[in-house]
């Protein structure tokens, strides 16, 4: 019975594909696909310009930055261009008062003045393989999923291993179409990796987070770093005597600049889609998943917005951690939007209907696929009231310090009961627990913690359905009678762990016995039942449905391409190299309005305001604009800033870059427009553009604003 997995990807394979803004394929499909379509578009590469594992092709010249975002090697010497936002926390880190880099930009005039980057990598890809055949061997179709997981885990081990034996490579399986096709990914991964230059925030972040997720846009998100290596050119950990990688390939930059209809192809990591929902998984986001998470956040960053305006040192320290926690409640916000205005429930429904009707109409896929969406409908009852209950946990324990802090010393409480565990041994864990207690009350503040703390536990009691709200929290409901006041003050005074000098104290003296203090400590017994209920009570059902409805998607997948045999379905992004065609447009988003497809440094001061964070101009580029002293970027005294696309890109696009048909880059990807944010579970072209900030600016602020020539001679920069 296996070979139905076999029988179905031959049908999927060798489609003519016919151009559609919403495909985003891996690139080593490209070689399967017709790409005549594209090319009378405006592509003028080949697939194997593109992937190719025998030379080298563009697929070298685009890194995985991090954990979750893009960037291009445009240099012969390891220079990687990305987003401001993606080095954003790399530029904070190396930030002080004094020397504020993300107030005032940063650009190192020579290797020696580049910053190393603790912790950050950079991952190349060697090659992708099909290995779904191998994968799929020992499963039968009357496996259930348990079995089915395990024999699938124990191949891609077996996989994975033996392909990158022998060398210094990192090997990845991964699922793509909830499990209906598996791929193996090689990669290198590069771990010194330092900061070149950056634009001062009110470039690169211009607009702040009132323009985030907006078109038009008037921001120049973008910053440099460089990888470096060993003496062999491969990856080392950071030393004094590394050297600049020498890459296979880099990308030409093209100040030619750009007009409507022209071809775009993106090349980046798009972290996360969910293109193939049913409408019951989109009620589910739509109706709970974004408007809880939205709630919680909103009432989060009010509170550190209060907290951050306090001193210039408290915004540094926070500042990246802001721009992420406003970035997820401002997208689900749009996504929430989109999903209603074009009503995505209704149009899923709708292809729902007409699957039903296909798959009645003869006895086999009757028996497959007739009663596939009642249990979709039956297994969301279920999952949604598990599901909020996960989103209410997550946000909201992630969010007050303190919990992260107290929830540490269950291991201290663990050791200790555990006889076999010597008296040394504890008491050098304890000298550990006060070194940490040393570093993070350094930056505690408890007056701000409290207030997090009493808004999000009022709101973890009142949020969530009755059925899934922690027991522990009805407590507070007996005992203080729901006054969340009392209660925070209750806690934070009888608990001895928001005290540095009480903990410390506490763990001078510690042995064995003392355990329970840590367990009656109100703070802590919080924590942990908070964390008992999730572990015990509903992460268990909920990967457990979370299974049942990959199981479930997987079928329906594999029936919406037998359904429709004339189009190539796409797998959903999953943090895997994917390449998005499409071209510059512009869009309608409301009756009566039109966004033309690109904006102006005229844009940048008409939105000019000292009074509002994010608007800021700096007094140079003022200058600039005053003399129109654009140099060979400007058009017709004209300094172009950024552009839309149709490419369909997704949360870790950032910093992809945009490529025009040559394979030249013609700007950097860095966000969606708004009315297009529900991209993500519904990419409509009408709407959906992708936002980018065009190569001509970059090279302008390079040149005129920071005056780094070191730069604009080491890139391939061509007029065409
Ligand atoms: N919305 C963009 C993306 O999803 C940019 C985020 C960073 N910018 C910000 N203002 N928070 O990642
Ligand atoms: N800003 C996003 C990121 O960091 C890219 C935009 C998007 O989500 O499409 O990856």
């Amino acid at each position: 019975m296996k070979n139905i997995f076999f029988i179905f990807l031959i049908t999927i394979s060798f489609f003519k594909s016919v151009f559609a803004d919403d495909e985003m394929w891996l690139p080593v499909i490209l070689q399967q696909l017709n790409m005549s379509d594209y090319q009378s578009r405006g592509l003028k590469l080949t697939a194997e310009d593109i992937y190719s594992i025998n030379n080298s092709s563009l697929k070298d010249a685009i890194v995985l930055f991090g954990g979750g975002c893009t960037a291009a090697v445009v240099s012969e010497e390891g220079l990687i261009i990305t987003n401001h936002h993606c080095g954003y926390s790399q530029i904070q880190a190396n930030s002080t008062v004094e020397k504020n880099y993300l107030k005032d930009g940063f650009w190192a005039a020579n290797h020696n003045e580049e910053l190393q980057a603790k912790g950050l990598t950079v991952t190349f890809l060697i090659r992708i393989e099909n290995v779904t055949q191998q994968v799929l061997a020992g499963v039968t179709s009357d496996m259930n999923e348990t079995q089915r997981g395990k024999k699938v885990d124990e191949a891609i081990k077996k996989i994975e291993t033996e392909a990158i034996k022998n060398t210094h490579y990192i090997a990845k399986v991964k699922p793509f179409s909830y499990g209906n096709e598996y791929y193996l990914f090689v990669s290198e991964v590069f771990k010194d990796i330092r900061l070149v230059g950056a634009p001062p925030e009110s470039i690169g972040k211009f607009g702040g987070e009132d323009d985030n997720w907006v078109w038009p846009r008037h921001n120049g998100d973008f910053c440099f770093f460089r990888i470096y290596a060993n003496a062999e050119n491969k990856p080392a950990e950071y030393s004094a005597n590394n050297v600049p990688y020498k890459p296979k390939k880099s990308i030409t930059i093209s100040s030619k600049g750009i007009k409507k209809d022209d071809f775009t192809i993106v090349l980046g990591y798009p972290g996360r889609t969910s293109e193939y929902l049913t409408s019951y998984g989109i009620e589910m986001l739509s109706k709970y998943e974004d408007p809880s998470k939205t709630k919680i956040r909103e009432l989060r960053l009010s509170i550190m917005d209060e907290y951050m305006k306090t001193s210039e040192k408290v915004y540094l320290r926070y500042a990246s951690r802001y721009a992420g926690v406003a970035n997820g409640w401002k997208k689900w916000l749009g996504e929430n939007n989109g999903i209603k205005k074009y009503d995505v429930i209704g149009t899923k429904k709708q292809l729902e209907q007409r699957f039903i009707q296909w798959a009645n109409e003869n006895k086999n896929r009757k028996k497959t696929y007739g009663n596939l969406l009642n249990e979709f409908e039956t297994t969301y009852k279920k999952l949604t009231p598990l599901n909020q209950a996960y989103n209410y946990y997550s946000e909201i324990i992630t969010a007050i310090e303190i919990f992260k802090y107290v929830s540490g010393f269950s291991n201290l409480i663990t050791k200790s009961y555990d006889k076999s565990i010597s008296k040394e041994e504890i008491n050098k864990i304890t000298e550990q627990y006060k070194t940490d207690a040393k570093k993070f009350f350094a930056n505690y503040n408890k007056s701000y913690d409290k207030k997090m703390f009493e808004a999000l536990i009022k709101l973890y009691y009142e949020g969530p359905d009755k059925s899934v709200r922690p027991e522990v929290l009805e407590d507070i409901n007996i005992k203080f009678n729901c006054n969340f006041k009392t209660y925070t003050e209750y806690v934070f005074e009888n608990s001895f762990l928001t005290s540095e000098e009480k903990v410390l104290k506490f763990l001078n003296k510690y042995n064995h016995s003392k355990a329970s203090k840590v367990l009656n400590d109100p703070l802590f017994s919080l924590s942990a039942k908070l964390n008992d209920n999730y572990y015990e009570n509903i992460l268990p059902s909920l990967q457990e449905l979370n299974v049942k409805i990959d199981s479930l998607q997987r079928i329906y997948f594999r029936g919406l391409c037998e359904m429709q045999p004339e189009k190539k379905l796409y797998p959903d992004a999953n943090l895997t190299m994917r390449v998005n065609f499409g071209k510059v447009d512009d869009y309608y988003p409301y009756d009566a309005v039109h966004y033309l497809y690109f904006t102006t440094l005229d844009g940048v001061m008409e939105k000019e305001d000292t009074s509002k964070k994010g608007f800021s101009v700096p007094e140079k580029l003022k200058i600039l604009y005053k003399n129109k002293d654009y140099g060979k970027y400007g058009v017709n005294g004209i300094m172009p800033v950024c552009f839309i696309a149709s490419n369909h890109t997704a949360g870790g696009n950032s910093g992809s870059p945009v490529l025009n048909g040559e394979g030249r880059l013609i700007g950097l990807n860095f966000d969606r427009s708004w009315e297009g944010t529900m991209s993500d579970v519904m990419y409509d072209s009408r709407i959906c553009r992708n936002v980018v900030v065009d190569a001509r600016y970059i090279l302008f602020i390079i040149d005129k604003f920071a005056g780094a020539n070191n730069l604009l001679n080491e890139m391939k920069i061509t007029e065409n």
